[in-house]
C-alpha cells in the first residue's frame, strides 16, 4: 500500500472535499444508527458525517497511520485502521460512504457487490472516485515513465485507470432498489507554481517519487513539472485551470 502525506494531500483541502460534499447531498438516509466512512483519510468528511447524522454511530475506516494521526477527537467517531480489501462489519450497516479511496483498491466486480451486501435494507452505499485516467496530469508521468532511464519500481508503482466503465458499476450493484450513477467535471482554479505538479504530488505521484531516488525524483519532476505548464498553461492573472472528472455511484439497498 502506499504511504500518505496529510501534509501534502491537505494542501487542496477545498477542492478535495467539495466533491465529497457533493456525494453526502445525494445521500437520501434520514436516520442512520451506523455509518461508514471507508478511507476516511484524516477525518474531516467523517466530520461531516457526524455533524449531519450526530445520533448515529459513526466509524472511519483507513489503512494509514500517518492519516489516522490526524484525525479529530470528536465524541461519537470512533477510528479503526484496517485495509478495505479486508475489512468487514461487526454487523449490517446503514451508510457506507467512501471519498476518493476506492480507486486504491483493486477487482471492483467482488468489491462492489460486497460493500453492498454489508448494506442493511434500504440502506446506502455512496461511493466519488477520480476518474481522470485520460487527462494530461495522468497521462504525461505514464507516459515518462515508458522511458527506460526511471527504475523498474517507479513504473511500476504508478497507478493505472482502476475505474471501470460507469455500465460495469450498474452491472455489479443490480441487487440495489435505486441506483444513480453520474460524472462532474470540476473545472478547478489552481494558484501558485507548478500547481497541478503539486497536486498530484499528494495523490498518483506519491508512489513513484518513493521508488525513486532524489536525483530520479527531482529530475523526473523537472520534466513532468515543464510538460504541465504546456498542457495547463497559466492564465493571464497566473491562476491555472485544471479540469477534474470524478465518478459518484449512490446505489440503495
Ligand atoms: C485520497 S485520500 C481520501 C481521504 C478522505 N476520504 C477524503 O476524502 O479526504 C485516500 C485515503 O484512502 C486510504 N486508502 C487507500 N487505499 C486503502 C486501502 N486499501 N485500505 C484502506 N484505506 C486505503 C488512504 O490511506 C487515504 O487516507
Amino acid at each position: 500500500m502506499q504511504s500518505w502525506n496529510a501534509v501534502q494531500y491537505g494542501k487542496f483541502t477545498e477542492q478535495r472535499m467539495r466533491p465529497g460534499l457533493d456525494l453526502l447531498g445525494r445521500i437520501p438516509t434520514t436516520d442512520p444508527e451506523v455509518v461508514v466512512d471507508l478511507g476516511c483519510g484524516t477525518g474531516s468528511l467523517t466530520q461531516v458525517l457526524h455533524e449531519r447524522w450526530p445520533q448515529a454511530r459513526v466509524v472511519g475506516i483507513d489503512a494509514s497511520t500517518e492519516m489516522l494521526s490526524s484525525v479529530p477527537n470528536t465524541p461519537g467517531i470512533t477510528w479503526h485502521q484496517a485495509e478495505i480489501e479486508r475489512w468487514q462489519p461487526d454487523e449490517p450497516v446503514d451508510v457506507i460512504y467512501s471519498n476518493a479511496a476506492l480507486h486504491w483498491v483493486d477487482d471492483h466486480g467482488r468489491l462492489f457487490p460486497r460493500l453492498l451486501g454489508y448494506i442493511k435494507l434500504s440502506g446506502c452505499l455512496a461511493v466519488q472516485m477520480p476518474d481522470n485516467w485520460d487527462q494530461p496530469s495522468h497521462t504525461i508521468p505514464e507516459r515518462l515513465l515508458e522511458s527506460p532511464v526511471w527504475p523498474d519500481a517507479a513504473r511500476a508503482a504508478f497507478r493505472r485507470h482502476p475505474v471501470a466503465a460507469i455500465t460495469d458499476y450498474r452491472r455489479w450493484l443490480g441487487e440495489a432498489t435505486s441506483l444513480d450513477l453520474w460524472r462532474t467535471t470540476y473545472v478547478q482554479t489552481l494558484t501558485g507554481v507548478d500547481p497541478v505538479l503539486e497536486w498530484v504530488r499528494g495523490s498518483v505521484l506519491g508512489p513513484v517519487a518513493s521508488a525513486m531516488n532524489e536525483a530520479e525524483r527531482s529530475s523526473f519532476e523537472a520534466t513532468l513539472a515543464e510538460q504541465y505548464r504546456v498542457a495547463y498553461p497559466p492564465e493571464e492573472d497566473g491562476a491555472t485551470l485544471f479540469p477534474f472528472s470524478r465518478l459518484f455511484i449512490v446505489a440503495i439497498k
